[in-house]
């Protein structure tokens, strides 16, 4: 079993995207006794609150579900509970070495680096583009999966 916990800013956006994008790979696919994922925020500015209906709407249109998924902060514990600690920009990661007091194995990385075109995931917070982060998540969490699932050494 894979732990993978998903990381943005707030929790009500991208982090949430990727955890539900993600989670709905592996029913497809019949992966849910391999991983488990779930998402964290690195502010503790929306904690408790739900995901950001925008975000919601737009994981509807891709006919999966946000459920009652509510924000957390991520906490130093969550490095050695997970074993990928997946950020969706450069600047996530930053802060998610400061909560983990550094990296020492390597496990915080960026989403989009898994996938052949390097690069941040912009906030739609701000951007107000759901669709592209959306896309963009959808990338992301497909190049993940695949570098995973890659070769025998499959567990
Ligand atoms: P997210 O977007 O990091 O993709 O969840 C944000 C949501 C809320 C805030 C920042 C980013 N905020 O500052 O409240």
């Amino acid at each position: 079993m894979q732990r993978i916990l998903f990381v943005c800013l707030g929790n009500i956006c991208r982090s949430p995207m990727a955890e539900s994008i993600f989670r709905d790979m592996l029913e497809k696919r019949g992966l849910t006794d391999r991983f488990e994922c779930a998402s964290a925020a690195t502010s503790d500015e929306e904690t408790g609150n739900p995901v950001y209906p925008p975000a919601r709407a737009r994981l509807r249109e891709m006919g999966i579900s946000a459920g009652n998924k509510r924000a957390v902060t991520m906490t130093r514990d969550d490095y050695s509970r997970y074993d990928l600690l997946v950020g969706m920009e450069t600047r996530n990661l930053a802060a998610m070495r400061r909560i983990c007091g550094g990296d020492p194995q390597g496990k915080i990385r960026r989403l989009l680096d898994w996938s052949d075109r390097p690069r941040d995931i912009a906030d739609p917070w701000y951007t107000g583009d759901f669709r592209t982060a959306s896309a963009d998540i959808e990338e992301g969490c497909e190049a993940l999966l695949a570098a995973l699932t890659a070769g025998a050494a499959q567990r």
